[in-house]
């Protein structure tokens, strides 16, 4: 069983396979955090013993025991303005002025199965693949109630946590922070490893030492951002890929949130994450619950690799849904990149033909098929098409592409409205501008007040109709500006704060709505590329453009970084045309066909303007991807270096470790290399495989490579030695398959 409560400590331990959270109930009802971590079979309840540290307020009630304070014990959800000055979860105020929260244990209860959120996106599972805990805080002064919610995944090594607020009084109360969790590592030195970015640069991957202050993520934004990611990992100083104590905390939310990190007087780091506090204040009528975002959390003390391992299989299997989580992808082409603005009908069906003669399964009509939308500047909200570039409409363009064997897809942008268009011109007051203020313009456009739920209805019902009668298969839902001027006419001036998470509340209800409705549609998620890449959105886009940066080393560091906490099937990656549109470097095909392999793979280039030995190859690397989809789509992914050194290196291992991709990158070109030398991993030690195929740029002197069968052992412990490559940026690319037992 994953949850056991031990009525004479009352101490609850959530035991997954490899992993013990313990938490109790302390002096006067309050919830201390006890231990997470590797699995034990014991009370760690004798661990955190009280001192007197000065400066630390103790209990009125406990007023004897000077050593008993709430600011140095380990908590479970921290109140507010109640002795525990580190960092706060929750911060309320009441109708009489009452701030703060003073939070103890009225109840719990253990049940089957996982917990829901209403309107927000959630892990799911079946009754008998997770428990429940749920634990409910009372403040009697306050009259607030907080129920800590605690999904355990046993197999996956994962607990979710989530929280519902309640106002239990008779008089409104305001939220002025309400945190999804928090975690009190009380001992040890920790690293704190994040992915920063910006646009065209998302998710750098930056590792800093917790000192004696506060580290603090989180975007204000309205989105997750391109500047930081709402995940984190929290590491040993020696934590390695293979080796050490690593904490990952993931939320599952799409707008701005906030992730602190603070080392208290007494060393001991506390994690607090949710939904961003600035700007936000929640009115709680009486009566009246309010949800935070889900938490994701994860331990390992095998090592980075270990901690990503246990959350790409949590992603995959508990938080992306519909048929294309668990099916091949198609092979799509987009025409972003092949045509931007410039392209009709015929322009699309010439692409699409000659996409087709290569393999390609899925054509996507990228931005500008809509309104008169020639350039970025207009038409959004005017989602009909332009009969000057679609005279048939898209119906009948659908209808010729799956005539010709192939999905068809279409770009939306469905949050936005540009002030030319007929949308904006009838509902001037759906846009979220503020009264009296010219608003702030964001590529030319404004953001839909989504917190209306007439302006979500209206776009459900038209978006539905859309997709009904235009018979696509797939949809790109972008995103290509960040919230501002956040007000909202329908809501009165104590709810103003309410709008950046009622928006993505909105978004949430969208989704919802749309992928129920229409199952068998493939849904992208994108945000100016990977403005918006995180869990929240996986749960109805299984797989989101990563990033609008499609130079393959460029990518190298992206998708190292976002390799952390996403699987490579939800990382869209497409191979572009050389030179690159958003560097200008020139790279080879096999090295665009090497990185995009390490994501959902795709094309986002004209086919016709390709050579002939161009499209020949490109057929052949669709053929290969096929024949390596499944251990692509459902191994495990292992970094094999860092992103600095003068190559990248990864592979693709299947889970019964039966056949191993191992692709590497050069990044950089040197006179008199060092050896190329790599150790693999998680393979059978005992297990001989076979080097099936083995791929260098032409003129790589391969002949010392004459072995071909290789001991797992041989090939993880001594490792194999590659050629050098010359020129600009080649690749390798190895496929090893385990001898047939004959
Ligand atoms: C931003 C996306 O990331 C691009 O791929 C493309 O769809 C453009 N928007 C279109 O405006």
């Amino acid at each position: 069983m994953g949850i056991a409560f031990d009525k004479i400590s009352q101490t609850w331990s959530l035991h997954t396979a490899d992993t013990s959270y313990q938490m109790q109930i302390g002096p006067l009802g309050y919830l201390l955090h006890l231990y997470y971590g590797r699995r034990l079979d014991e009370s760690t309840e004798y661990l955190h013993l009280p001192r007197d540290c000065g400066f630390s307020p103790n209990p009125y009630e406990l007023q004897d025991e000077r050593e008993w304070s709430l600011d140095t014990m380990p908590q479970e959800y921290s109140g507010s303005n109640c002795g525990d000055y580190r960092l706060s979860s929750i911060r309320i105020e009441t109708a009489d002025g009452i701030s703060g929260a003073d939070l103890r244990v009225k109840s719990w209860e253990i049940r089957r199965g996982k917990y829901e959120l209403e309107g927000l996106p959630s892990a799911y599972a079946r009754e008998d693949d997770a428990e429940t805990l749920s634990v409910i805080l009372q403040d009697e002064a306050a009259a607030l109630e907080v129920e800590l919610l605690y999904g355990v995944f046993y197999k996956q090594n994962v607990i979710t946590r989530a929280v519902r607020i309640t106002n239990r009084g008779s008089a409104p109360l305001y939220l002025d922070k309400a945190a999804s969790g928090c975690l009190d590592l009380p001992f040890g030195e920790w690293d704190l490893l994040h992915f920063h970015g910006r646009y065209a640069v998302e998710r750098q991957a930056e590792r800093l030492p917790v000192g004696n202050s506060v580290l603090s993520i989180g975007s204000k934004r309205g989105a997750s951002s391109h500047q930081h990611n709402p995940f984190l990992i929290l590491c040993e100083p020696s934590a390695t890929e293979d080796s050490g104590e690593c904490y990952g905390a993931m939320l599952a939310y799409s707008g701005s949130f906030r992730m602190d990190v603070e080392k208290d007087q007494g060393g001991s780091v506390r994690l607090v994450a949710g939904i961003h506090d600035e700007g936000f204040r929640w009115k709680l009528e009486p009566g009246a619950q309010f949800s935070c975002p889900e938490l994701i959390l994860s331990y390992t003390h095998r090592g980075l690799t270990a901690l990503s391992h246990d959350l790409h299989r949590f992603i995959r299997e508990h938080i992306c849904r519909g048929i294309y989580a668990s099916r091949p992808r198609p092979v799509l082409l987009n025409t972003w990149e092949a045509a931007y603005f410039d392209f009709d009908g015929e322009k699309i069906l010439r692409i699409a033909k000659d996409a087709k003669d290569l393999g390609v399964e899925l054509l996507v009509m990228d931005d500008g098929w809509f309104g008169h939308r020639d350039d970025d500047r207009t038409s959004l909200g005017d989602w009909t098409e332009d009969s000057r570039k679609l005279p048939g409409g898209l119906e009948s363009l659908v209808e010729k592409l799956h005539m010709m064997g192939l999905k068809a897809g279409i770009w939306l942008e469905p949050e936005m409205v540009s002030e030319d268009s007929d949308l904006y011109r009838k509902h001037p007051d759906w846009a979220l501008i503020m009264p009296g203020r010219k608003p702030q313009i964001g590529r030319s456009q404004l953001a839909l007040d989504l917190s209306r739920p007439e302006v979500v209805d209206y776009l459900s019902e038209m978006l539905s109709a859309l997709l009904q009668r235009s018979g696509v298969d797939y949809i790109k839902w972008d995103m290509n500006r960040n919230l501002t001027d956040l007000y909202s006419s329908e809501l009165p001036p104590d709810r103003q704060g309410e709008i950046a998470h009622r928006y993505i509340l909105g978004v949430y209800t969208l989704l919802d709505r749309l992928t129920r409705e229409f199952p068998r549609v493939l849904f992208e998620g994108c945000a100016g590329g990977g403005g918006r890449f995180d869990a929240g959105m996986l749960a109805y886009c299984p797989q989101i453009w990563c990033s609008d940066n499609t130079d393959p080393i460029a990518r190298l560091n992206i998708q190292y970084g976002t390799s952390f906490g996403y699987p490579p099937a939800t990382i869209g990656a497409h191979i572009s045309a050389s030179p690159n549109h958003q560097t200008g470097r020139t790279t080879p095909l096999e090295t665009r066909f090497c990185v995009a392999t390490a994501g959902a793979f795709g094309y986002e280039l004209d086919p016709g303007k390709l050579s002939t030995e161009e499209q020949e190859t490109i057929r052949k690397q669709i053929r290969d991807y096929h024949s390596w989809q499944p251990l692509l789509d459902k191994g495990d992914y292992w970094r094999l270096t860092d992103d600095r050194g003068s190559f990248v290196a990864w592979q693709n291992l299947a889970s019964d470790r039966s056949e191993c991709l191992v692709s590497l990158v050069m990044r950089e070109a040197e006179a008199n290399p060092r050896p190329l030398h790599l150790r693999l991993k998680g393979l059978d030690p005992e297990a001989v495989y076979v080097l099936e195929e083995q791929r260098f740029p032409s003129g790589t002197d391969i002949k010392a490579m004459k072995k071909r069968c290789f001991t797992g052992a041989a090939l993880m412990y001594a490792g194999i030695t590659l050629p050098a490559m010359r020129g600009d940026y080649p690749c390798a690319i190895l496929y090893l398959k385990i001898q047939d037992e004959k």
